[in-house]
């Protein structure tokens, strides 16, 4: 079992390229089934949950090579209509493949998805407005029959809130329905946008208002195209925490500023400079940070309950307390303990974390659990004193590609063993 040996950084200086979005990068994957002819993708980060991804595909019956980051799907003889129980209990995005297998084969036998352990999880609104389209559920212990007579069929789906991947589940059911589909209350995260822009480009026929409707309106076919998926944002917020703590100068380059709007807000008030230019963002973090009143995780364009995690590390070595609220997940303070361990002062109550600066953070022997838990574990060792031993890595290396030597290169000494 290999893990993290950390010791004491000084400050991060340099420059740090981010990687494509894992996010975006999986359900694109998935819509590669409704296309009939092949599709090369460029900016496809390397990590587990991709591999998984075109497990999953290849399983299914696509043809699937990989150089570096480009990944070749050939998808057009797709034939198997169930996923296995290890590959869809690795990763809770395997469920976005359940619209595209019905829209193609009008089967698909999938078990219950895994992934991050957040809390409860349900998929009630992939199933209810997919049952909205046509399609038929019966399930069997962790097994899920589905079934789609003929085809999808559009109609008017109102989301009771505005899930991520319920919405994409519902675009890539839809892009091949019979008439329109409209989806009230959509996901706005920029993942949704980069799915919809692909999907847009091999011929579907999406529209956006921007603030959370989207209609659909269904087409006989779509054809495989080239395509270079979006930055990482969460991975580009995970290198401007690290150099705040740190009280670096970084340059994070091939990123998008836009979609990082909440996150550099925060910064800001942290007492971080931040300037942005075309795909460029510099962080200048200063020795003392300062807190912030109160941070509530919301859907986009709000801040992102994925850098909850990863920015309370700079704020237990702030000036004064940060109160933050988790409204998304319901069990996404696991990290705390282990902050608490390197000497934080953290205390939780159901939703609200308050987190008191502290003088020093002591480095320990501590576990990640989660994705972003663990990059925020990395993020808070990085100014630890004497050495920090993560342990936990497959949760990193669901989400991080090379981030040991992208932030040794910046000056961090992290030894993998
Ligand atoms: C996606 C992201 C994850 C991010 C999350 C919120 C991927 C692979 N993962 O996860 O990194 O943290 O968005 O931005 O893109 N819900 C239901 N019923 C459902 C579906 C969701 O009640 O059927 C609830 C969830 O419990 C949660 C909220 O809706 O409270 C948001 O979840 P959702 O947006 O669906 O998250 P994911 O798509 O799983």
């Amino acid at each position: 079992m290999q893990k993290l040996f950390i010791k004491e950084t000084k400050k991060l200086n340099g420059e740090v390229f981010v990687q494509g979005s894992k996010n975006s990068v999986l359900p694109i994957f998935a819509a590669t089934i409704l296309c009939s002819s092949p599709c090369i993708l460029h900016n496809c980060p390397k990590l587990s949950d991709v591999d998984v991804t075109l497990e999953i595909l290849k399983h299914l019956g696509a043809k699937v090579t990989r150089e570096g980051s480009d990944v070749f799907i050939d998808a057009t003889k797709v034939y198997e209509c169930s996923v296995p129980r290890d590959l869809m209990s690795r990763m809770r995005s395997s469920i976005v493949f359940l619209g595209p297998m019905l829209s193609l084969m009008g089967r698909a036998n999938i078990f219950l998805p895994g992934g991050c352990d957040l809390g409860p999880r349900p998929i009630d609104l992939h199933l209810s407005a997919l049952s909205k389209l046509g399609a038929k559920f019966e399930k069997s212990d962790e097994l899920l029959y589905c079934s789609l007579n003929h085809i999808f069929k559009g109609s008017t789906i109102a989301l009771r809130v505005p899930s991520v991947g319920a919405t994409e589940n519902i675009i890539l059911s839809a892009v091949l329905a019979k008439g329109e589909t409209i989806i009230e209350n959509a996901a706005r995260e920029p993942e949704i946008y980069d799915l919809c822009n692909f999907l847009n480009l091999c011929g579907a026929k999406i529209y956006s208002d921007n603030v959370g409707n989207i209609r659909i309106v269904g087409v006989d076919k779509l054809h495989g195209i080239e395509y270079s998926v979006m930055p990482d944002r969460i991975v580009a917020a995970t290198f401007m925490s690290a150099t705040a703590i740190t009280g670096g100068n970084v340059v994070i380059k091939k990123v998008n500023d836009r979609h990082l709007k909440a996150v550099i807000e925060v910064f800001e008030r942290m007492g971080c400079k931040v300037l942005t230019s075309k795909n460029e963002i510099r962080i200048i973090s200063k020795k003392h940070l300062s807190s912030v009143d109160f941070i509530k995780t919301v859907p986009y364009p709000g801040f992102p309950t994925d850098a909850q995690p990863i920015l309370m590390a700079p704020f237990a070595i702030s000036q004064g307390t940060t109160v933050f609220c988790e409204s998304i997940f319901k069990d996404r303070y696991k990290h705390v303990d282990e902050f608490l361990k390197m000497g934080a002062n953290i205390k939780v109550n159901g939703k609200i974390a308050v987190v008191k600066g502290v003088k020093e953070i002591i480095g320990t022997d501590v576990m990640a659990r989660d994705l972003r838990g663990a990059a925020a574990l990395l993020v808070l060792s990085l100014i630890a004193k004497g050495e920090t031993v993560l342990d936990g890595l497959k949760h990193l290396d669901r989400g991080y590609e090379n981030i040991v030597e992208e932030l040794n290169g910046l000056g961090a000494n992290i030894k993998r063993m």
